[in-house]
């Protein structure tokens, strides 16, 4: 199965991954198609978050994935594999970026892309996914946040469709080492582009500040941390970085 197979182009929409998930519901989509978008009126991050992007300046899309029959454990492989792609797509235009855990990517310590996955679970197994990305492309204000854009890095103006294109060449890639059962690889070449591994930092969780070193990432996408020489292991939700 080849991702981009089919591209459906919307001037406006309320979030790409929305309107995926309401193409899987009807059962008008297949594997492989990539919606993608020049303005989201409820552009969804994660945490319950709003992404917030500028009309026709940015990259907006969801890449659709049916029947995939993975077991859930296995789920965090598409987020390191999506943020593998857009960290080698940003490398092809002359950007060099890392992963944030679980899923942003950055260029020094400002957020370029994020990723929302979402997906339909049966029993054990992960049916129907939905990979939505958020890339700045020629945005360059962006309203207080510490963020950045590929227009903001290279004082260039990119063809949203070109960069596209891009993408796609790379989440092929990635996608295809993990149907030759690369999942391996892909944990580790995510290690290797993830800020801070294995370097002391400081964390919130809660409301308490910990120096933590970063041991790895488990396959359900848990932080490992090493904190006053014992072992962690944090959810999504239950810590972030600071800087
Ligand atoms: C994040 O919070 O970092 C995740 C952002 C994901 C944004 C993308 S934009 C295309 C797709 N559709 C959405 O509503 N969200 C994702």
């Amino acid at each position: 199965m080849h991702l981009g197979t089919s591209l459906t182009h919307l001037t406006s929409v309320d979030s790409t991954n929305n309107y995926a998930a309401k193409l899987i519901k009807e059962g008008v989509v297949s594997s492989g198609a990539v919606i993608m978008a020049d303005v989201q009126t409820a552009g969804k991050g994660q945490r319950g978050s709003i992404w917030d992007a500028k009309p026709g300046e940015n990259l907006l899309l969801s890449v659709v994935l049916r029947h995939v029959n993975m077991s859930v454990n296995e789920q965090f492989v598409l987020n390191q594999l999506t943020a593998l792609a857009i960290k080698d797509l940003l490398g092809k235009f002359g950007i060099s970026s890392s992963v944030k855990w679980p899923n942003d990517v950055f260029v020094g310590e400002e957020k370029i892309a994020g990723i929302l996955i979402e997906s339909s679970i049966s029993g054990n197994l992960i049916k129907d996914v939905i990979i939505g990305i958020g890339l700045n492309v020629n945005q360059t204000e962006f309203s207080g946040m510490r963020a950045t854009s590929m227009l903001h890095q290279l004082k260039e103006n990119f063809t949203v469709r070109a960069v596209l294109d891009e993408l796609l060449i790379h989440l092929n890639y990635w996608w295809s080492k993990l149907v030759d059962n690369g999942k391996d690889e892909i944990h580790q070449a995510y290690l290797n582009h993830l800020l801070g591994f294995n370097q002391w930092r400081t964390f919130l969780t809660g409301n308490r500040s910990i120096e933590g070193r970063i041991d790895g990432v488990d396959e359900w996408g848990r932080l490992m941390l090493t904190s006053n020489d014992q072992k962690y292991v944090f959810d999504l939700k239950e810590i972030t970085y600071c800087w």
